[in-house]
């Protein structure tokens, strides 16, 4: 009980510092710390029950951040082993993983320094949805491997920071209990499953829950080689929260059987039609596939390869943005993820055709090291961050990153 007092203390506390750091803050940038209304949260966050000796991180607690490359090494000392392996390991040799950073360090943006132009507005709308920078959070599987409050607490985190967090279908704690813990504008991404009884049931509780749009991963047919997982003998600690007591029963050994080993256009006009959401269709590479999705009604294309989880030897997803972009002739949004760590990557995904980026590793490890707060933190790091990219590179709003050409 005591806990639970200090923990409401804690969070109304934050809240008017919040309330006093969007005051300050607007004179400089306006969107990226804007209104507190999306942060309402439960009076009681959820927490991970762990058996078998794993155990996650606890702390709640802002972050002093320098970059979000060296925060992975930090996440490493409170994650254990083995979930950090799952969570920071790529395919086979993770080249796809590295080149994901590799392809943004060969473009460059060129500064325009006498444009006169001053504050920079990070405000940015994506499904109908305004949100407070062109950043979103991705969605991200079991994190209670990084947390005890998992995605109760990224959830909180999001909507602190005024974006979007899109809930896994392998998450820890269950849709209904995130989207109780926080509510800030939250999508639900669907791993097909092989028993549509359970795809219906999973689409029909995210709409009833809230969830306002459903993002359909179509990379995910098989699991890549995820070495560090057999390295490691890692085996998940936590059952699945949606799917207890459905086709896998939650239960990892049975989950890779119980998902789908074909998705076609078919799948997509599926999801569409049982959720009466929109849908967002990610793990796009090709620009042929672009076009398949939204002839089948997709609302908005994710350009990812899965952080360089699944095919290893894949081309970076900045690699392929500006073909998949010529091909989507802005008839939907692009919303691209894999490897954004910097402002500099932001903007130059903004400048090359995507409309709003996925953030992931560097959220999860932010909710490793200090729960909801240590994901604001990292939100609102990456939004200083590209607000001051923004200003250097003679860039008012999202609009006019949109109009930059990179050298
Ligand atoms: C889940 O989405 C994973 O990449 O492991």
């Amino acid at each position: 009980m005591i806990e639970q007092e200090k923990e409401k203390k804690m969070i109304n506390d934050s809240r008017r510092g919040f309330l006093k750091s969007a005051a300050i803050g607007s004179a400089l940038v306006v969107g990226a710390e804007m209104s507190p209304i999306a942060a309402a949260f439960a009076d009681e966050i959820p927490k991970v029950t762990y058996t078998g000796g794993y155990k996650a991180g606890t702390a709640v607690q802002e972050l002093e951040l320098l970059d979000l490359v060296e925060i992975e090494q930090r996440a490493a000392k409170v994650i254990p082993k083995g979930g950090f392996g799952y969570i920071a390991g790529g395919a086979g040799d993770e080249w796809t993983l590295r080149e994901n950073r590799a392809a943004f360090e060969r473009k460059q943006i060129t500064p325009r320094v006498l444009t006169g132009k001053g504050a920079v507005d990070l405000r940015a709308e994506i499904l109908g949805i305004s949100i407070a920078s062109p950043i979103i959070v991705c969605p991200m599987g079991g994190q209670g491997l990084a947390h005890v409050t998992a995605e109760a607490g990224m959830a909180m985190g999001a909507a602190a920071g005024n974006t979007i967090m899109a809930l896994s279908t392998v998450s820890t704690l269950s849709m209904e209990q995130v989207a109780a813990a926080a509510g800030g504008p939250k999508w639900f991404q669907l791993y097909l499953q092989t028993d549509d009884g359970v795809n219906r049931d999973l689409l029909r509780r995210a709409k009833a829950a809230g969830y306002k749009a459903i993002v359909l991963t179509v990379d995910s047919t098989a699991t890549g080689n995820r070495e560090a997982d057999a390295r490691n003998n890692f085996t998940f600690p936590l059952p699945f929260g949606n799917l207890v007591g459905k086709g896998s029963g939650g239960n990892i050994h049975a989950l890779n059987a119980s998902f789908a080993q074909k998705i076609d256009a078919k799948a997509i006009e599926f999801v569409l039609t049982e959720s009466g959401l929109p849908v967002i269709v990610k793990g796009i590479s090709s620009p042929d596939d672009a076009l398949l999705a939204i002839r089948a009604g997709a609302s908005a294309i994710q350009i990812s390869n899965h952080g360089g989880r699944q095919l290893d030897g894949s081309p970076a997803t900045f690699t392929v943005l500006p073909a998949v972009a010529k091909a989507v002739d802005r008839k939907v949004p692009i919303i691209l993820d894999s490897g954004i760590r910097r402002g500099q990557d932001v903007f130059k995904a903004l400048a090359s055709g995507a409309d709003i980026v996925g953030l992931g590793r560097p959220a999860y490890y932010g909710l490793a090291l200090g729960g909801w707060k240590g994901v604001h933190s990292v939100l609102k790091f990456l939004n200083r961050e590209l607000s001051m990219v923004m200003q250097l590179a003679g860039a008012q709003t999202v609009e006019d990153i949109k109009r930059t050409n990179l050298a």
